[in-house]
């Protein structure tokens, strides 16, 4: 290398050095600033804002003077006076033993002035004209600092807990409709399969419910023909350019009859609504409607994420099986049933019309069987109770008896005698069984690996 070459490579070399440094400078800057970005970036987005919580919520109850006589029991039953925020809206004042009004329920409202506004929309069907106003007259009524607006009817036991547990996972700063299907197949059909059923409760967000109400003249008008309050409402909605967010727990109960079959077959969502209460039999046996509202909410004040909730556990030395809905039911099969099958809800229950063709619900289910190793015997929810370790027991006692024999085939272990279960709550579960014992106890634990697979 010649004299000129070292000088050469040697001044690249410094042209090299200075430019590395020159990148590496800006590199330190950069990311110092992209750090900078990004901590200022997370302040803004956790800037304080409280958990949502039941003061956030404002229910606006659809009902009419001449069903609110015996319906407010229903609503009593889950309404906290003074903690509940919102009203029940009512056709035409109260009467007769309404007066005074109860401090248990919610305070009242009356609906505005229906003539005049079927005179200013031209609407079909004053009914449904009430029913999507209302929503812009909750909107009207709701208090400062209201991030949900919730409307239902008047025959709904709502489970307000879960409400909030559900709400409080999402922006109600942003636009959000919660609400349910129906478990009628064909009733999806013929209103639709985008709408939530509104006497089950739909869940707007604040900011959407109050864009709403400011549209809702413009848009009965552009629906006046509509008859369908709840198709409606999905309409109006879907033109601001919000849809539908199916949830499972939300119940229109499209059904009629004895519901326990498919209210002991709950899946493992949170219990929102039970819709049409005043439509289905009593879903305890031997007690009124109003009785088995209360009855219900017991259990329901204890854990009320857990209720309906199905838990299945085997008595392996008996071949028995037990599916528990937590808070309402318990049955016993004496066989090892697969879980698949335990978890599809008997058909207890009759369709919400008649229809002759198949399918007709939305979920899977079986029949109801006279085979004594098919058939369960059948406990409802009796008491509940919390433990001096801290435990909730809840306890189930026979609903009738089951008038077949044994199940023969897996052994002639008769559950017959078994009349009370105790149980735990947890997620897995052993049964505790003395032979010849009346009593059969639950234990519920953490679930081991492969046990799931019975
Ligand atoms: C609910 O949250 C608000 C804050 O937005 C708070 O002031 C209020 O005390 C809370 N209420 C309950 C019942 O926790
Ligand atoms: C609710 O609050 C009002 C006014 O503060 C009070 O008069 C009433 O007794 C309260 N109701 C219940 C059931 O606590
Ligand atoms: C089943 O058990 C009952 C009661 O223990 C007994 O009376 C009956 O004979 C048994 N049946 C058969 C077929 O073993």
């Amino acid at each position: 290398m010649s004299k000129q070459d070292k000088s050469n490579v040697l001044s690249i070399c410094k042209k090299m050095l200075i430019c590395c440094l020159f990148l590496y400078m800006c590199t330190i800057i950069f990311l110092n600033n992209s750090n900078l970005l990004s901590t200022s970036q997370t302040r803004t987005s956790s800037k304080i804002v409280a958990q949502t919580n039941i003061s956030h919520l404002v229910f606006g109850l659809l009902g009419n003077e001449r069903a609110w006589h015996h319906r407010k029991h229903y609503v009593e039953a889950w309404w906290r006076p003074n903690v509940t925020r919102g009203h029940i809206f009512l056709d035409v004042p109260p009467r007769g033993d309404l007066l005074p009004w109860s401090l248990n329920s919610p305070p009242y409202r009356i609906s505005d002035d229906i003539r005049k506004l079927v005179k200013e929309t031209n609407h079909v069907d004053p009914r449904v004209l009430r029913m999507v106003h209302g929503i812009m007259e909750v909107v009207r009524q709701a208090h400062e600092g209201v991030r949900w607006v919730i409307l239902g009817d008047d025959d709904t036991i709502f489970f307000v807990d879960n409400m909030v547990d559900i709400l409080a996972q999402y922006d109600h700063t942003k636009y959000y409709y919660f609400g349910g299907h129906s478990e009628f197949i064909l009733s999806n059909y013929w209103y639709s399969f985008n709408q939530g059923f509104g006497g089950a409760g739909i869940m707007l967000s604040y900011p959407l419910a109050r864009e709403f109400a400011h549209n809702v003249m413009s848009c009965l008008k552009r629906y006046a023909h509509l008859k369908s309050s709840d198709r409606t409402t999905m309409v109006c909605v879907a033109d601001l350019g919000v849809n539908l967010t199916p949830l499972q727990g939300i119940h229109q109960i499209d059904l009629r009859g004895d519901i326990s079959g498919f209210l002991s077959y709950h899946p493992k969502s949170l219990l929102t609504s039970l819709h049409h209460y005043d439509t289905v039999d009593p879903i305890f046996p031997s007690m009124t409607r109003a009785q088995a509202g209360f009855h219900l909410q017991k259990a329901a004040r204890y854990d009320q994420s857990r209720m309906l909730q199905q838990t299945i556990c085997h008595h392996r030395s008996k071949s028995w099986t037990f599916s528990v809905s937590w808070g309402y039911s318990a049955h016993i099969y004496e066989k090892i049933m697969p879980r698949s099958w335990i978890q599809r809800p008997i058909v207890t229950f009759r369709t919400w019309q008649t229809s002759p063709r198949l399918p007709q619900y939305m979920f899977d289910v079986r029949g109801p069987s006279w085979n004594p190793c098919e058939a369960p015997r059948v406990f409802f929810f009796k008491s509940v109770e919390k433990t001096q370790r801290g435990e909730i027991v809840t306890t189930y006692t026979r609903g009738w008896p089951r008038g077949i024999g044994a199940c023969l085939s897996s052994g002639n272990f008769s559950a017959e005698y078994v009349s009370d279960i105790y149980i735990d709550k947890c997620e897995c579960c052993d049964v505790i069984h003395e032979e010849g014992s009346i009593r059969a106890d639950i234990k519920y634990r953490e679930c081991k690996i492969n046990e799931l697979i019975a």
